[in-house]
């Protein structure tokens, strides 16, 4: 069952420098998915949550919560905020400062006018999901960054509301913490399945998070599907891009291909007939390297070769080159166990047509 509806929402912000914010989103969130909306600053996450949230009024389209409508441009219908049934966790620890953990926590359920003894039983309860039992007597400043947003996250649950908002919970922590805190989600999510929205710009969070990841850009929603739909095929060269896929080349057909890195060689089937505006996209851990002429050729490639080492460096067990091919550098990730390169050294790359993206005009073309 949809928890949540979004039906052609548009937030425009007017003005002289007037965006559109929210640029035609529709979205279907199921009960118990926790979808992520990834993308970079300013592409519209935090204003289609605050869209949902009712803090901010769209211009178009239609959100339902629970199948029941709360804004509608063409009714004009818009439920207030404290009419959404919604659990809301921001990037900046938004609790009360003169009110205990315990209150805090409380506060929705009285809002929600639950009755004493069931608020009691239900704020230890959430405490106990997020490990913070024994803090229930602490003001807000008496508490670390994690140990906030961990309350936050028991405040926005304690009514059980139909859909969570989580915009940036884990950004103002520290690496360690922020591992840590996310790998605790996970599991809050996996156990309990409520239904939500996360909002991130990181990559690692959004597919060790989403059910569905949706990357944004613009206002707009480029493209929606699990975590491995959208890692193995991004949709177009923008996501592609999103998720740092680093080698594109420019290839181009005039009797024979050539690219960016040089004349492309191996079985070119793969690139079919030529035509403009083609690229390829590949990761730096799915290019394989050899010595100049060296390569052994099993299966389906392409081939760059002619490359020279500008730089290798080694992080734990993988190597990361850099190769001077042609007019461009490519990257390159190996496992160290392969062998290694010195800068200045000759190889030849090759690039396994499984692992080629082809786009075409900026979409993906095979
Ligand atoms: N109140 C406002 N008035 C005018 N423009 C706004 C307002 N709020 C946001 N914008 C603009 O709308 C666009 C989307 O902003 P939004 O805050 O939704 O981005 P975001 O994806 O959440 O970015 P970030 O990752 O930096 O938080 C931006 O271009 C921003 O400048
Ligand atoms: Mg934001």
């Amino acid at each position: 069952m949809s928890a949540l509806k979004i039906d052609a929402l548009v937030k425009l912000f007017p003005g002289r420098d007037a965006v559109r914010a929210v640029d035609g989103v529709s979205l279907d969130v199921t009960e118990g998915e926790l979808l992520v909306l990834l993308g970079p600053s300013g592409c519209g996450k935090t204003t289609l949550l605050r869209c949902i949230a009712g803090l901010e009024d769209a211009q178009e389209g239609r959100i339902m919560l629970d199948s029941k409508p709360v804004f509608d441009a063409a009714t004009r219908l818009n439920v207030p905020t404290h009419k959404r049934d919604i659990g809301m966790v921001f990037q900046n620890y938004s609790l009360w400062p003169h009110m205990s953990v315990r209150r805090n926590v409380e506060y929705p359920l009285r809002a929600r006018r639950f009755e004493s003894g069931r608020r009691a039983a239900r704020v230890d309860e959430v405490l106990g999901i997020v490990q913070c039992t024994h803090l229930a007597d602490r003001l807000p400043s008496m508490l670390s960054g994690g140990q906030q947003q961990r309350i936050a996250l028991a405040r926005a649950m304690a009514s059980k509301p139909a859909v969570m908002l989580l915009d940036e919970p884990l950004s103002n922590l520290d690496a360690l913490l922020r591992e840590e805190l996310r790998s605790q989600l996970r599991l809050i999510h996996r156990d309990l399945g409520f239904t939500g929205i996360y909002v991130t710009h990181d990559q690692t969070e959004a597919f060790t998070l989403g059910t569905r990841v949706a990357v944004m850009n613009s206002g707009v929603i480029e493209q929606l599907g699990t975590a491995s739909e959208v890692n193995a095929r991004p949709q177009t060269e923008y996501v592609a891009r999103f998720l740092g896929i680093r080698n594109a080349l420019d290839i181009s057909f005039d009797g024979a291909w050539t690219s960016a890195a040089g004349p492309l060689g191996g079985d070119l089937s793969l690139l079919g007939q030529g035509g403009d505006g083609l690229r390829i996209f590949v990761r730096p851990e799915d290019v394989l390297i050899a010595a100049a002429g060296k390569m052994v050729m099993s299966g389906a490639h392409l081939n760059l070769a002619g490359g020279v080492v500008e730089d290798s460096v080694q992080v734990g067990h993988e190597m990361t080159y850099m190769v001077r091919m042609g007019g461009t550098l490519m990257h390159v990730h190996r496992a160290r166990a392969e062998g290694e390169f010195r800068p200045g050294e000759a190889v030849d790359l090759m690039l396994p047509h499984a692992d080629v993206l082809l786009y075409k005009g900026g979409k993906l073309a095979r």
